[in-house]
């Protein structure tokens, strides 16, 4: 949306700057010419190049009485007098017979004044060749009924940074011609539809900056002709399905600095000829799936500036066959796109996601995206191992050898400011420039990790409110996420396969029941059991890519929620503190609740041998509370040696364990260290009683005796002998 925006930014820049703009921008135009007439004393009387909002270019007889502080209009104006410039001055009034001389007069600039009423300027005269009237940064809080129907012919008129307030239905009648209506920075609090009736030509609305919270319904309609509406810096916490709809030209739209938590998908259907679109600076969390999906015109889009976007995430964009240019930049808390975030975007030329939390951009992001010439990573904290393999230094395209797969190299594509495209994973490659690391240098493996941006480590609720947590993770191979409660609980995402837009009621499996307990379903832990009854499922969703929600968050439910993600090479995990605020009394019941917890974890904690091999040992334990930093330790007991111990960390929610590779007929002894993590820290510590590590010992089995028998084959007798 850049040129359009831009665009519409510069006339604005116009009308404040008009003598240093437009030379700029038209270096070989002759900057003026003398204008040999009686000019008002202190004012410049010069010809100088105009354009009329419709780009005719004019050699415009010009007037030129800016900061005087002139508090009534300079004499005598000459009558051919075409623009007549009074910015920043103190007038208040205008002395109408004067205006009513300059019939060949088109741009007046009354901008930076101290007008209070239109009806001093517009209503008294007529101007019958007025285009353009500058009213911006004046004291005007009310347009009444026809307030400029004295300018048959005006195309461009600004009424920006008033204290407007009020605006009568029929203010803008006979404005047959205009083009372009600035408003924005006033006191609107609503959009009134019959506005707009009188502007059947009207190309450009800038409505930004007026407290309006909610646009009505096919407010717009009558606007035809609109190919541009900048909806800026309004306070807008959501769209009406059918707020944008019967703007059938409408191009360009912006939403900039606003409150939006959602992209506004269905609002957004209703203007199908879209091509630049800017949501930056909103709260959206999520750019969801399906969320920007057949806008066929869509050239440009902005997601920018969003303090709280965390992730984007499968299929939130699909079918944009004129996408060129997508900006998703500066997004603190942004660590995670998926793997198929983009979908059927064949045109997208540059794809900039520099300054967000990024660790890596997943291959397959490169490999969707056909048309990719330029890719800003700069300024995110980059992870280089094998998730970003194809950025290295020799994946090359002449590596490849058949067409196909030379076509999907994602090397060619151009890094922008690679000299700060930087790993800051792993140690010792930190500070390298991506582009010059060497694929060798990469470690092939990819255990997940679990971006510290994306989980804050405390998150308050009110009592009864929703909790939303989200949680993502890349890796290769595609990570498994689960989470635990305070209760222990472990909740499963619903099958991937589940319907889109309705997820499942998480799966879970209590770990702290004590009956039932099937020590082998802690272990594979990926297979939840389905016939679990688990009534608290009810109240947790937990949504295929991670996010967990609650709904009617109690003051029990406080406590330590943790993340894991985990693939066969390895896990992560994070754990949030969520904090539920009620009133006083029950907070104070929520600490008694805990305290009780802490007890009935110690007595329940109880590390036992399940099973026993000759090479292995299955141990199992219950606890009722997270405990996401629990470590196992074991060692092999010999009367006459010291033998290491091995010490493996235990993933949240899981409470058993096989120990593997033991040696056979030895004693073993194994502790588990039960974790101190940020949010139990303090309690912990206090009580002592839960910190002491649970051991028990046991023995491997013997290696049954091998039996001579006839069963033997020769040979193997023979050698063993
Ligand atoms: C206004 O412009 C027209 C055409 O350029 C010209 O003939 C006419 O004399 C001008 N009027 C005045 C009052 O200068
Ligand atoms: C535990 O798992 C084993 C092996 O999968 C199964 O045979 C057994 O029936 C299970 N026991 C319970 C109580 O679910
Ligand atoms: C424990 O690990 C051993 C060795 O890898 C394996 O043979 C055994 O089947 C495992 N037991 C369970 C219950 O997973």
């Amino acid at each position: 949306m850049r040129p359009t925006l831009v665009f519409l930014q510069s006339q604005c820049l116009l009308c404040v700057l008009v003598g240093v703009y437009v030379p700029g921008v038209v270096g070989s135009l002759p900057h003026a010419l003398p204008w040999h007439v009686t000019c008002p004393v202190r004012c410049v009387c010069q010809i100088k190049p105009w354009f009329s909002p419709d780009s005719v270019y004019h050699e415009a007889p010009t007037v030129d009485c800016n900061d005087l502080l002139l508090t009534k209009l300079p004499l005598p104006i000459p009558p051919n007098t075409h623009t007549l410039r009074l910015q920043s001055n103190l007038l208040s009034e205008l002395n109408t017979a004067v205006l009513h001389g300059l019939a060949n007069l088109t741009d007046l600039d009354l901008s930076q004044n101290r007008f209070s009423r239109v009806k001093t300027i517009a209503q008294s005269s007529s101007l019958p060749s007025l285009l353009s009237l500058h009213l911006e940064e004046n004291h005007l809080s009310r347009l009444p009924e026809a307030s400029f129907s004295s300018l048959p012919a005006l195309q461009e008129l600004f009424l920006s940074h008033n204290n407007l307030h009020s605006i009568a239905p029929g203010a803008f009648t006979g404005l047959d011609s205009l083009l372009r209506l600035h408003i924005n920075n006033n006191r609107l609090t609503t959009v009134d539809p019959r506005w707009f009736r009188a502007l059947p030509r009207l190309e450009v609305l800038m409505l930004g900056g007026n407290p309006v919270e909610a646009l009505p319904e096919r407010g717009f309609l009558a606007l035809k002709s609109l190919r541009s509406l900048v909806l800026g810096g309004m306070g807008l916490r959501g769209l009406a399905e059918k707020a944008l709809e019967g703007l059938d030209g409408l191009e360009s739209l912006s939403f900039y600095d606003n409150l939006l938590t959602k992209v506004p998908t269905q609002a957004l259907m209703r203007v199908p000829g879209l091509k630049f679109l800017d949501l930056n600076k909103n709260r959206i969390k999520l750019i969801e799936t399906g969320d920007f999906r057949d806008m066929v015109h869509l050239k440009e889009l902005g997601l920018n500036n969003m303090e709280e976007l965390v992730s984007i995430e499968r299929a939130a964009l699909e079918n944009l066959p004129e996408l060129t240019k997508l900006e998703i930049t500066n997004n603190p808390r942004l660590s995670y796109i998926h793997p198929q975030a983009f979908l059927q975007l064949s045109r997208l030329e540059s794809l900039m996601l520099n300054s967000n939390s990024l660790s890596a951009l997943h291959q397959h992001v490169m490999l969707s995206l056909p048309s990719l010439q330029e890719v800003s990573l700069h300024s995110n904290p980059l992870r280089c191992d094998c998730l970003f393999h194809w950025a290295a230094q020799e994946a090359s395209p002449h590596h490849s050898e058949d067409a196909q797969t030379e076509r999907q190299t994602p090397r060619m594509v151009r890094f922008i400011q690679p000299q700060a495209t930087l790993c800051s994973e792993p140690a010792e490659l930190r500070a390298r420039r991506v582009r010059e690391v060497s694929s060798r240098e990469m470690s092939a493996l990819c255990l997940p990790m679990i971006p510290t941006s994306s989980l804050p480590s405390y998150v308050g609720v009110r009592e009864g409110g929703k909790l939303v947590l989200h949680c993502r993770a890349l890796a290769d191979p595609q990570p498994e996420l689960y989470w635990v409660t305070p209760s222990g609980l472990r909740l499963d995402p619903a099958p991937s396969h589940a319907s889109k837009g309705v997820p499942a009621p998480a799966p879970c499996h209590s770990l702290a029941a004590s009956e039932g307990f099937n020590h082998t379903s802690g272990i594979s832990h990926s297979q939840p059991q389905d016939d679990t009854p688990c009534n608290p499922s009810k109240h947790y969703r937990l949504l295929p890519e991670g996010t967990l929600e609650m709904n009617k968050v109690t003051s029990s439910e406080a406590g330590l929620y943790t993340c894991v993600a985990e693939n066969a090479l390895g896990a992560d995990t994070r754990s949030v503190t969520v904090g539920v605020h009620g009133r006083e009394k029950k907070r104070k019941r929520g600490v008694a609740a805990n305290k009780k917890g802490s007890q009935l974890f110690s007595e329940d904690a109880r590390l036992e041998v399940r099973d026993v091999g000759q090479h292995n040992a299955i141990l199992s334990w219950q606890s009722r509370r997270n405990l996401p930093s629990t470590r196992l330790s074991w060692q092999a007991i010999y009367s006459n040696a010291h033998m290491p111990t091995y010490t493996t960390r235990i993933l949240a929610g899981t409470q058993s364990f096989n120990l593997t590779h033991l040696q056979a007929e030895t004693f073993y002894r194994v502790c588990l260290y039960f974790g101190i993590s940020e949010g139990t820290a303090h309690a912990s510590r206090r009580s002592g009683k839960s910190r002491k590590p649970q051991c028990v010992s046991f023995r491997t089995k013997d290696v049954p005796e091998p039996q001579p028998s006839l069963q033997l084959s020769p040979e193997l007798t023979s050698t063993d002998c």
